[in-house]
């Protein structure tokens, strides 16, 4: 760290290389600096949730019907592809949709593309569904879904007896997917850990005649395998070695429609919370949050920090664990060391954490990061820029990212590269900064949490 301006130069470069600029019509956003945020919240369901259940129900013959479903764009792109394929989804109030399915194994080729907008996770999931049926799909996106790797999903869906029609460079989008009716059984290890890839391979096994394994060699979230669970699936899952799973799903089973209800996001929800930790007098509590601990490094990495956090009324709903989150003003986060077998279980929170550990003192050492690199931005690129225009001091080496906390300048531009998480993070580094921040673009907020700001601004955050 220190010696920042040719590394900072490169990393500008590699961004403008990889990642597009802001579309023609951004709009920015800035954040002010704030002070005692208080109140209670709920945010919006969960992303993962949100997608999975609206597939299921176009799996399913009868209704489904979903309370809490999270109304941002992301999953809206999944909700009209389900209709493509042959699914009646109605919106009957906020965030209650009822899907009245096509059923496993008697879906629609679509006569238009598949558009997922911003959303590598409802695209991918979807290309395991198409992926296991005699149909043919074109899957397109917006300039960051463009350039998303899919390779690693059409990988294991070709071992499945699936055909790639077209595809761009690299197994990039537009691309065209011909599925099968008889996908093979096949056992596949996932070459990173990735919820994506293994709920693809599961959806596309669910139309095989046969068994389909899928084995992890560290555990990712796992909304895919209770939510096949709860569908009526036959699902096992087996530990595999020191962190993984073995999962085992028996094909055509006789999914039956159900009532799902969604968990507040914990990825949203990281947010407020992080801002209550930086924001000077803040007390405030976040409700509902899922603690799956397969999602809960964040929480985990900030204890260790010596954020004032605690977890209330801890229950079950909708078979997730959840539980109401108080977080309070913490002037003594200390830097730490967050380990790469980590990283599955917190892959979305580290524009979040690194926004915090700005303001924690002494070191903090985020390992094993690669993954983040094919996000819907470069992240660990847009993190490291987005740190340096606000003069905290950081590098990059191979895949870690290494910061120094203390007090944060801020006043910086933050390019977000249709990312909706860096906006929303550096928008909370800007709550503390002492000159606030500025984002380049909020647009992409509404893939993921279209009421940020207003809820935000309900704490007391300022914005202008
Ligand atoms: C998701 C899995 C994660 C995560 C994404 C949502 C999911 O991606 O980053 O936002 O719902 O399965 P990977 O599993 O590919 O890391």
């Amino acid at each position: 760290m220190g010696a920042k301006s040719a590394s900072a130069k490169k990393r500008r470069c590699d961004l403008e290389a990889s990642v597009s600029k802001p579309h023609p019509a951004a709009t920015p956003l800035c954040a002010l600096r704030s002070s005692g945020l208080s109140g209670r919240l709920r945010p919006p369901g969960d992303k993962s949730v949100s997608h999975r259940s609206l597939i299921l129900g176009l799996l399913c013959v009868g209704e489904t019907t979903i309370e809490g479903l999270l109304e941002g764009d992301d999953v809206l792109h999944t909700a009209s592809a389900c209709r493509q394929l042959g699914a009646t989804v109605t919106r009957r109030g906020e965030g209650n949709w009822s899907v009245f399915g096509a059923g496993l194994g008697s879906l629609l080729s679509p006569r238009e593309t598949l558009d997922f907008g911003n959303a590598g996770t409802g695209s991918r999931l979807m290309m395991g569904v198409v992926g296991g049926h005699a149909i043919t799909a074109r899957f397109d996106g917006d300039a960051s879904l463009r350039k998303r790797p899919m390779r690693r999903i059409l990988d294991p869906l070709l071992l499945q007896g699936a055909r790639v029609l077209e595809e761009q460079k690299g197994g990039r989008f537009p691309i065209l997917l011909q599925g099968t009716s008889e996908p093979l059984p096949i056992e596949y290890t996932t070459p990173v850990a990735s919820a994506q890839i293994k709920s693809a391979v599961l959806f596309a096994g669910l139309n095989s005649p046969g068994r389909t394994v899928v084995i992890e060699l560290e555990a990712s979230r796992d909304h895919t395998e209770k939510m096949l669970t709860h569908f009526g699936a036959e699902l096992k899952v087996e530990p595999h070695g020191p962190h993984g799973r073995k999962i085992t799903l028996e094909g055509r089973p006789e999914l039956r429609a159900q009532k799902v209800r969604v968990p507040a996001d914990p990825s949203s929800a990281a947010f407020p919370l992080a801002a209550a930790l930086i924001v000077e007098g803040s007390d405030i509590v976040v409700e509902g949050v899922m603690t799956n601990p397969l999602r809960s490094g964040l929480l985990t990495t900030l204890l260790e920090m010596g954020a004032d956090l605690s977890l209330e009324n801890r229950r079950v709903e909708g078979g997730e664990e959840v539980a109401d989150i108080r977080a309070r003003y913490s002037p003594g986060l200390r830097g730490v060391e967050v380990p790469p077998q980590r990283a599955p279980s917190m892959i979305d929170e580290y524009p979040i954490l690194a926004v915090v550990a700005a303001f924690a003192s002494g070191e903090t050492r985020m390992r094993g990061l690669s993954e983040l690199r094919v996000k819907e931005s470069d992240r660990l690129n847009a993190i490291a820029a987005g740190l340096e225009a606000n003069g905290v001091d950081c590098a990059i080496e191979g895949d870690d990212l290494f910061m120094r906390g203390g007090a944060v300048a801020g006043g910086g531009h933050v390019e977000t590269h249709l990312d909706h998480r860096i906006a929303m993070s550096f928008l909370v580094m800007g709550l503390a900064a002492r000159k606030g921040v500025t984002v380049d673009d909020q647009a992409m907020i509404a893939t993921s949490f279209p009421s940020f700001r207003a809820l935000m601004e309900s704490l007391g955050a300022r914005f202008a």
